[in-house]
């Protein structure tokens, strides 16, 4: 799910008030949502901390009462502060209280659903079967699915065979409009609901409880833990099993998205995770395009609940990149490799390969040479002056390279070809790995091999070409992963000096359940309960690790190479090496996760200080805000190196009591690297050891960033790599976005 438009984060007293215009009292016209922020909730009984809200707003009202109503979440579980409706003159005034750290607007955005397809069969993980093993399935691990709700009856949540829910879990299940209390079971252990605040259009056609409408909740939560479930297919097509990267972990539902345009509300999410990090969950996992709830997420993190956010899908643009905030995992959707590639062989017998979207064919032009026509852009009016008439039609238009998602109009392409009375389709794009119920040969190609049909179909009289079959997988190699070109981008926008994304993992032609079947979808929202279930299989395995350190021990173990031990490139005009603002520390490798080695630890406290830096300018945060990079981060981002920058880091062994590593540098270009010390020891009585890390730019002019990463070997088995990037700056004042 994805936020079309996303805003500056945070940075406090936000909305500037100048004048005062309304009355002080009462809701009138101008009164709308505000999040109102007090920190750590300084009572242990939620119903005192709830009295205080009320305390406090009072005042503000023509009475209790009144102010009470006001309130549309009350948050007390995991941290104190309210959702309620107030005028701008209410707002300030609370603002202004000593205690209140925070007062903003809450913001509803509407989440991308063009990415949500139905796709055709194939399994869609075989990765990780070592870690699988070792973390148990992920039993009794709580994952909190924050998103558009569940749909019990799928197979993939059945509870045979588990047992009660684990002790530490103190949810609940909401029973409502078709939602009943057998609708929670060992399997799906807890289910709410967030809707206080959404119009009744807003929620038109839904279901007023945890069920999902959508299909989109169902998807992410079956993703990260739905039970094996064999014997699925679609269209007869790739028949097989699917399961959830954790199929033994529990799942506690957290409704905050309604409706057919999938609204969600700041407000409601941030009620959820109150209310998730009281019940006990141990993942929260969020595939939801940038909420304002960086309070939220912070205290759950410093309670040692990992939360995995997707990064969004408004790539390839830079500084695209969503849910930025270092303690969170921010994940990017790569390509994987169990398609169905396709190939396409020329009249002159040059074989190319392209992706295949097709299920079955009406006619045998698999196996048969077919006339091609090259139709443009393959709309009406260039296709009636064309004889397509039982032919091939190449659709290949340089100028949609601008178009991000082509894809968009393969419905409108098909029915024009299909129309026009052509047989097949090649359609040229560079995002691929997408597979459709389409009954006519559809084979997707990139601008390179249209590039090469193009000018073969130029330079014959009579061109023609064959598609094979889209079950001719053996022996084809198709490049994975791939950095997917939807997948949001860094640099940070909102805090250039912590590295986003973090990680990348598969969210293209993603199976898994909605309602009672399964489709594929695809988006970043997919590749987030991804590393979720691994998460979980991760938490298994070390229970006793901080929220930081599994995210270091996933970072720092990611694969840049694919399985050609090529350099992963990603997807975008053009296509290129994919780099740390595509994937972060790279493409996710869960088996090398369970054994990092080293990692780099981060302190709750230290979360802290950079958020209440990021809340308001205080002397101390004056010299911290420039150099957010110094936050232990598994990754070095410097926006605004002038000369040199010295950043310090600590490491903790979690490996082999007695190891000494080794440090190996790939330097940005045009800045050097020092690290010192260049070894490092550990035994039983030093796990942790600081290292200083200086950059030194020799760049005469105003840089773009520039990648490396640094990487501590212990010489057997163990690698741990961060990504480095540096931009050198010249001149303050110069600002390049790229
Ligand atoms: C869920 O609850 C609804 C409404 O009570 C009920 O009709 C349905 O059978 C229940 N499903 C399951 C899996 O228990
Ligand atoms: C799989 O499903 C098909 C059709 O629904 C059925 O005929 C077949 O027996 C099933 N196989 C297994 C192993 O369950
Ligand atoms: C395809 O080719 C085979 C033999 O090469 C032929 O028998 C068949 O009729 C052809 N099919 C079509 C649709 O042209
Ligand atoms: C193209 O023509 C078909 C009928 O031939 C029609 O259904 C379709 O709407 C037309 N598309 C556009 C964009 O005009
Ligand atoms: C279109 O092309 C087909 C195949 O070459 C041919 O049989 C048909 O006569 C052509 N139609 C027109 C109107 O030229
Ligand atoms: C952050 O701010 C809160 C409230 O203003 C304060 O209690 C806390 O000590 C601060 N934490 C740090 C690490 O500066
Ligand atoms: C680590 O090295 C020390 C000193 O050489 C040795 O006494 C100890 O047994 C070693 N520990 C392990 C686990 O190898
Ligand atoms: C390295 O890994 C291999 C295979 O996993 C294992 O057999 C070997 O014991 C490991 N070596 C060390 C020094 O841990």
């Amino acid at each position: 799910m994805n936020l079309k438009h996303f805003y500056c984060i945070l940075l406090a007293a936000f909305f500037s008030i100048q004048i005062f215009q309304t009355t002080v009292h009462g809701v009138d016209a101008s009164s709308k949502l505000y999040i109102v922020y007090l920190g750590e909730r300084n009572h242990n009984n939620p119903e005192l901390v709830t009295a205080s809200h009320h305390e406090k707003l009072t005042p503000l009202f023509r009475s209790k009462e009144e102010a009470v109503n006001s309130i549309v979440y009350s948050y007390k579980h995991g941290f104190s502060g309210f959702a309620a409706m107030l005028n701008e003159a209410q707002a300030q005034i609370l603002s202004d209280m000593p205690d209140v750290i925070s007062v903003t607007p809450s913001r509803k955005f509407a989440a991308h659903t063009t990415r949500s397809w139905d796709f055709l069969g194939l399994d869609y993980s075989s990765q990780s079967n070592a870690l699988l093993q070792k973390g148990n399935y992920g039993e009794d691990i709580i994952i909190g699915i924050v998103d558009t709700g569940i749909w019990p009856e799928s197979r993939s949540f059945e509870d045979i065979g588990y047992g009660p829910p684990p002790t530490q879990w103190s949810g609940t299940c909401q029973t409502s409009e078709s939602f009943g209390a057998s609708n929670c079971s060992n399997k799906i252990i807890g289910a709410r609901w967030y809707a206080s605040d959404l119009s009744s259009s807003e929620l038109k056609g839904e279901y007023m409880s945890p069920r999902d409408l959508n299909g989109h909740g169902t998807h992410c939560a079956s993703t990260a833990a739905g039970n094996l479930v064999s014997n699925t297919s679609f269209f007869g097509l790739a028949a097989g099993s699917v399961r959830g990267g954790a199929p033994r972990a529990r799942l506690a539902i957290y409704k905050v998205c309604w409706g057919i345009n999938t609204v969600c509300s700041d407000a409601g999410i941030l009620g959820a995770i109150d209310d998730a990090i009281n019940d006990g969950v141990h993942i929260l996992s969020i595939s939801i395009g940038g909420p304002n709830e960086i309070p939220g997420t912070l205290h759950a993190v410093a309670k040692g609940i990992i939360v995995v956010f997707s990064a969004g899908n408004n790539g390839p643009a830079p500084q695209s990149v969503q849910n930025n905030a270092p303690w969170v995992i921010s994940v990017a959707a790569s390509t994987i490799d169990r398609f169905f590639p396709t190939v396409i062989t020329l009249g002159n017998g040059q074989k190319l390969v392209g992706q295949s979207i097709f299920v079955e064919t009406r006619q045998s032009n698999t196996n048969n040479f077919t006339l091609l026509v090259d139709g443009w852009s393959c709309d009406n009016i260039t296709l009636s002056k064309l004889n397509v008439t039982n032919k091939i039609v190449l659709c290949y238009d340089p100028s949609a390279v601008a178009k991000i998602l082509p894809r968009n109009n393969f419905n409108e392409v098909v029915g024009n070809v299909f129309n026009a009375g052509g047989v097949g389709i090649i359609y040229a794009q560079y995002t691929v790995n997408i597979i459709l119920p389409l009954r006519i040969p559809f084979a997707l190609v990139d601008f390179e091999i249209a590039n090469k049909i193009y000018f073969y179909i130029s330079s014959t009289s009579i061109p023609q070409v064959k598609i094979s079959s889209p079950h001719s997988i053996q022996g084809i190699q198709v490049l994975a992963p791939r950095v997917a070109a939807f997948s949001s981008r860094g640099p940070n926008p909102t805090f250039p000096g912590i590295l986003k994304p973090d990680i990348a993992a598969p969210g293209v032609s993603i199976l898994a359940a909605v309602n009672v079947g399964y489709e594929f979808k695809d988006g970043t929202s997919m590749a987030c309960p991804h590393v979720t279930g691994i998460v979980a299989l991760l938490k298994f395995v070390h229970p006793d690790w901080s929220p930081a350190t599994i995210k270091s021990a996933i970072v720092t173990t990611a694969s840049v190479f694919d399985s050609y031990g090529v350099q992963i490139e990603a997807e975008a005009t053009p296509r290129k090496t994919a780099d740390p603002f595509d994937y972060g520390g790279g493409h996710i490798d869960p088996n090398k996760a369970v054994d990092p080695g080293l990692v780099y630890d981060i302190d709750p406290n230290d979360y802290t200080k950079f958020f209440n830096c990021t809340l308001g300018p205080s002397d101390e945060c004056d010299s911290y805000v420039g150099q957010l990079y110094q936050l232990n981060v598994p990754s070095i981002a410097v926006p605004n190196l002038k000369d040199t920058v010295s950043v310090w880091r600590t490491v903790t062994n979690v490996g082999p009591i007695n190891s000494t590593y080794k440090a190996f540098v790939q330097a940005p270009a045009g800045i050097n690297v020092f690290v010192e010390p260049k070894l490092l020891s550990f035994d039983s009585n030093n796990k942790k050891k600081i290292f200083k890390a200086t950059f030194v730019t020799n760049r005469k002019v105003q840089g773009d960033y520039t990648f490396g990463s640094l990487t501590w070997s212990d010489g057997l088995n163990h690698s741990v790599r961060i990504p480095l990037a540096i931009r050198t700056i010249i001149q303050e004042f110069y600002a390049d976005t790229s």
